[in-house]
């Protein structure tokens, strides 16, 4: 929520003002020269990440059964019972009375049969709003469970809510002590919905008047790259088929806990999951933490990407009405904080069996070093700035450089830029949710930004609202439920910013990542899901795939003119990609009237022809209508165009920006 303390700074800094207007029909001549200004950061797009509306249990971690294993609740509450029904008449409590399945899991499910049950009797997981039954998928099933008296049979099954039983599975064997029993289901048909339950049941003559105990349940559909414990097929993907070159986790918010007690540990999301406790998250649910450290590092290693480490720096979230209170760790009692992110980041880059975190990684499946170069001190620091410039900062970055003074990290600071440092930082994370004016106004802040050996983090951003003042509040005023093709083209305009000054913008990540639509706390997100189906969204595609992320070139080309008030509404930047002899060009109309460019190029075109990715309102039927979404309603409303097109002289080319449109262009070169 750093935006709207930071935009007057912002804007002071720049001394934006508002931006001038190309009057159509006038043509923008423009000029690619072959003249390469910086190198672009390799890093510049990536993803942040956190727990936020389900991205994680419910969203990305395929696990599909919800409060699996009762954590972070409070037993004999209605609430612990989240995600479980009774079947026929079992009486289902959340109890701590009888040993838990581990010291970290002390909740049990309780299931009493009354006296009089006849047939099947038990319960049921809902999943994360519906189970995704698949035919041709092989389903991988776990549980505990024990009962002081009943030695019968227990049947686990794939089901739908009106009682079509796609598969099942007896257990048998269960005894008055916890012991794990696995299964698999493998469904013949799908299901027509997602109205699906996961269903334990007994007979309920031979477990009358019985009681029986459960905890730690798994479910787990066919994952990416077939990973154990890992993450859901179609999301993973959508996130892959990106190539973010960044990611950076755990939050966020989600890092930093209401208390201290209560913030992201390391430690606690290791390991097998029965020893994971979970936690309250920030975002009013809790998290199992089933996605955990090292699934986090293994997906970075899947992507090819580097992780930005967020580690807790000693501040609580308290209530934004009341920033000093905020809970901060006195410099007295800093240490250990510090000495546990020291351990965590010999857990990740110790040499392989060359301590014991290097061990315990290896006994949990990976003996080799994770690569890790950056960590991010803290989650937005503006709210607790004089402590952080007092002492939390320096211990932490002087701390960790003392025991790890040959790893070369970097250090990303997350005060507000003005805010002086010792050590200086180098590298700063800059968050802004805002209007979609506030993102064209400033594509050009960077232009001026001092090459002084600092770089920014576009760390956290979106536009979020269409009116000054109410970024961050309602749809009633403005707050937007998805991205849309107007916010998508104002995030463009900044990008084609970001990427010109990309020796000084060494990252950047629009955020937040995912919302399961059954249960959001922040929009809008880049992709929108439910129990199976994800819907990309303007931004993601104008983000990454087949747009900004994936055309990246090597070098930026200096153009004639540079981008500048009076060339607004169009915002563009030239590229170069000394692999394959690439131009891009990336063209952002932001206006409401179609735009030509003459250009020019200072090179030869190879073959004559460029190719383009447009994304605009196109065959939209409503003119003039910018506030167009993809939902899980409406899918497809825009996504991106390709074509081709002739160049019979390299001389000068026209080309028609239409109205609310962004455009990437690519063109083979010889030079
Ligand atoms: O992206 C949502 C939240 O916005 C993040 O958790 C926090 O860093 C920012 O305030």
């Amino acid at each position: 929520m750093l935006g709207s303390v930071l935009s007057l700074w912002v804007l002071a800094l720049t001394g934006l003002t508002v931006h001038g207007q190309i009057t159509p029909p006038s043509a923008l001549n423009l000029r690619i020269t072959q003249n390469m200004t910086h190198a672009i950061s390799p890093t510049l797009y990536g993803y942040m990440w956190e727990d936020i509306n389900h991205s994680g249990d419910g969203g990305l971690y395929a696990e599909l059964l919800q409060n699996r294993a009762f954590q972070s609740v409070i037993p004999k509450t209605g609430a612990a019972l989240q995600g479980w029904q009774s079947v026929s008449g079992a009486f289902l409590t959340v109890t701590a009375g009888t040993s838990g399945v581990s010291s970290a899991l002390p909740n049990s499910l309780q299931v009493s049969i009354p006296r009089t049950a006849k047939g099947p009797i038990g319960f049921a997981n809902t999943g994360y709003w519906g189970i995704n039954v698949q035919a041709g998928w092989t389903y991988t099933g776990s549980l505990y469970m024990k009962a002081p008296n009943y030695g019968g049979s227990v049947t686990v099954a794939l089901a739908s809510a009106s009682g079509t039983v796609y598969d099942s599975a007896t257990l048998y064997g269960i005894s008055d002590t916890y012991k794990q029993y696995t299964f698999t289901f493998s469904p013949k048909t799908s299901a027509p919905d997602y109205n699906n339950l996961f269903t334990v049941t007994v007979d309920g003559a031979s477990a009358a008047g019985e009681t029986l105990y459960f905890g730690m349940f798994s479910l787990f559909p066919p994952t990416f790259r077939g990973r154990q414990n890992g993450l859901r097929m179609d999301l993973a993907q959508a996130l892959f088929d990106t190539s973010p070159k960044l990611w950076r986790f755990p939050g966020g918010n989600n890092l930093e806990g209401h208390t201290w007690q209560e913030r992201w540990k390391w430690n606690e999301t290791i390991g097998p999951i029965e020893n994971r406790p979970g936690r309250v998250g920030d975002w009013g649910y809790p998290n199992t933490d089933g996605l955990g450290l090292m699934e986090y590092l293994d997906w970075i290693e899947d992507l090819e990407a580097a992780p930005i480490l967020g580690v807790w720096a000693g501040l609580s979230i308290g209530n934004y009405s009341d920033l000093p209170d905020w809970p901060t760790v006195p410099e007295n009692e800093l240490q250990p904080y510090v000495d546990d992110v020291i351990n965590e980041i010999h857990f990740i880059t110790d040499p392989e069996y060359s301590s014991e975190w290097a061990n315990l990684r290896a006994e949990y499946g990976h003996p080799a070093p994770y690569n890790l170069t950056y960590i991010e001190v803290g989650n937005e620091d503006q709210f607790g700035p004089d402590s952080y410039q007092a002492y939390r900062w320096q211990m932490f970055v002087d701390g960790i450089n003392a025991s790890f003074p040959n790893l070369g990290l970097q250090f990303l600071a997350t005060t507000p830029p003005s805010v002086a440092l010792n050590p200086a930082y180098l590298k700063i994370d800059f968050h802004q949710y805002a209007t979609p004016g506030w993102f064209y106004n400033a594509s050009s802040m960077f232009d001026t930004y001092p090459r002084n050996g600092t770089q920014w983090f576009m760390g956290e951003y979106a536009v979020t609202g269409t009116e000054v003042g109410c970024e961050l509040g309602t749809p009633s005023c403005g707050r937007l439920l998805y991205p849309t093709l107007e916010g998508a083209c104002a995030e463009a305009a900044f990008m084609t910013g970001m990427e010109r000054n990309s020796d000084v913008v060494f990252a950047s990540a629009y955020a937040p990542s995912l919302q399961n639509i059954n249960s959001v706390q922040w929009t809008p997100d880049i992709i929108t899901f439910n129990a199976g189906r994800a819907v990309k969204s303007v931004s993601y595609y104008n983000q990454q795939q087949q747009l900004f992320a994936t055309n990246l070139g090597t070098h930026v080309l200096a153009t004639v003119p540079e981008p500048n008030p009076t060339t607004t509404p169009l915002y563009w930047v030239a590229s170069h990609q000394a692999t394959n002899n690439l131009v891009f060009l990336k063209v952002v109309n932001t206006g409401s009237a179609d735009l030509v460019g003459n250009l020019f190029f200072d090179f030869p075109v190879v073959g004559g022809f460029g190719t383009a990715q447009q994304l605009s309102a196109g065959l939209y039927p409503i003119p003039g209508v910018y506030n167009i979404s993809n939902t899980l309603e409406v899918p497809n409303a825009i996504t991106p165009v390709a074509s081709s097109f002739a160049i019979v002289d390299s001389n000068m080319f026209n080309y028609t920006f239409p109205q609310s449109s962004i455009t990437v262009m690519t063109f083979a070169v010889d030079f």
